[in-house]
């Protein structure tokens, strides 16, 4: 680093990247710490890889589509709304959709608005710009500040929905109150709405300033191909479109996005699947040890553990996730904000995965180890 300290830009020298949850080598472990699925893609998507791989040996010599153009289509018709392919940005998963947005509506003398606690990565990208972040603190109650958002004077705000790493999902009625009124670009991330009742796609045809950015790495089990976009009026697409790289998808990502999203049954039955694990935990933990977790609406449960004296906190949830750690059970604890220190987010796995967790927290409850 010393080496290039005078040539840097004084704001990425002080730049603090982003800290992806571990991603541990090795075997054996339930991997409940970033909110993967917990069960593999459709198989339609295998399929179609192995043919674009397969029966064109030469497609990989080629470049991809540029605007993931057959993609942008198939997203449009998927989620219906009236949205056509101008309504679609496809990007390298939906951190790309993000750090595109950044780009365009953050800079040194602009406020970018999020949320705290909320995705960690907002603040990071902000920097990136040199911009200026205007962060606005949730309460205890986690539910959505509505009036501080619309003051906020932010010429682009940032909102999880369901919140990261809570899991409450903010009303489409409490989203209008926002837009009826906030003068800036509202970006709703959901990339955990699959999982909730509700969501702010009908609400992009009377808002032109609302952007909703998905991602296929959660409910469509597709981490690992990294495909995420925004949905949002063509104006605000050709903005992004401007600034984005011009391959920013693989053809193989683009091929496998297309196949998991024309296999609609396969998805619905994986995300209620998802959702009854995740309301059956959350009620054990909450009946078996009295432990507080916020409604969720995502793949996650987040849960404030507590010891047999009744005392939560940071130690106990360090206690709790050291546990689980030496018993390879992966899950993520947020120590660095206070309305976040005692709880653990866990990610819902498969219903093994789940028993060995619940018999885990049952051992902790009565181990001699606990704060
Ligand atoms: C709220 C939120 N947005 C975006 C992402 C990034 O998703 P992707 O894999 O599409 O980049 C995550 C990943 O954990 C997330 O929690």
């Amino acid at each position: 680093m010393a080496m290039f300290s005078t040539l840097v830009s004084p704001h990425i020298a002080k730049l603090h990247g982003y800290t992806p949850g571990l991603q541990p080598s090795g075997t054996g472990w339930i991997k409940l710490n970033t909110n993967e699925s917990g069960y593999p893609p459709s198989p339609a998507v295998a399929e179609a890889l192995q043919k674009e791989i397969g029966n064109d040996a030469f497609s990989l010599r080629l470049y991809p589509n540029p605007t993931s153009e057959p993609l942008r289509a198939v997203i449009a018709a998927y989620h219906g709304h009236g949205l056509t392919a101008g309504n679609v940005l496809v990007g390298n998963g939906s951190d790309d959709v993000l750090n595109l947005l950044v780009r365009c509506f953050s800079n040194p003398t602009i406020e970018t608005g999020f949320t705290l606690p909320s995705y960690s990565l907002y603040p990071v990208l902000v920097s990136m710009q040199d911009g200026r972040s205007s962060a606005i603190e949730f309460d205890r109650s986690m539910q959505l500040p509505v009036e501080a958002i619309v003051s906020s004077g932010a010429s682009a705000f940032f909102l999880t929905s369901p919140n990261a790493p809570t899991g409450v999902a903010f009303s489409n009625a409490d989203l209008e109150r926002v837009l009826a009124r906030f003068r800036g670009v509202l970006v709703v991330d959901e990339a955990y709405a699959p999982f909730a009742k509700e969501n702010a796609i009908p609400l992009l045809a009377r808002f032109p300033r609302l952007v909703v950015v998905r991602t296929l790495s959660k409910a469509h089990a597709l981490a690992g191909i990294r495909v995420g976009y925004a949905l949002a009026n063509p104006e605000m697409v050709e903005l992004l479109d401007r600034v984005r790289d011009s391959y920013n998808v693989s053809r193989l990502s683009q091929v496998a996005a297309q196949a998991a999203l024309t296999d609609r049954d396969y998805y619905d039955r994986l995300i209620n699947k998802v959702v009854s694990t995740r309301d059956r935990y959350r009620s054990k933990w909450t009946i078996d040890h009295g432990w507080f977790s916020y409604e969720s609406a995502a793949n996650f449960i987040f849960v404030e553990p507590r010891n047999r004296a009744g005392r939560s906190g940071k130690d106990v949830a360090r206690s709790v996730y050291d546990f689980l750690f030496a018993r390879r059970i992966l899950v993520r604890a947020f120590p660095n904000h206070p309305l976040t220190g005692s709880f653990l987010r866990i990610s819902v796995g498969t219903d093994e995965e789940m028993v060995l967790v619940d018999q885990a927290l049952i051992e902790w409850t009565r181990s001699e180890k606990q704060s």
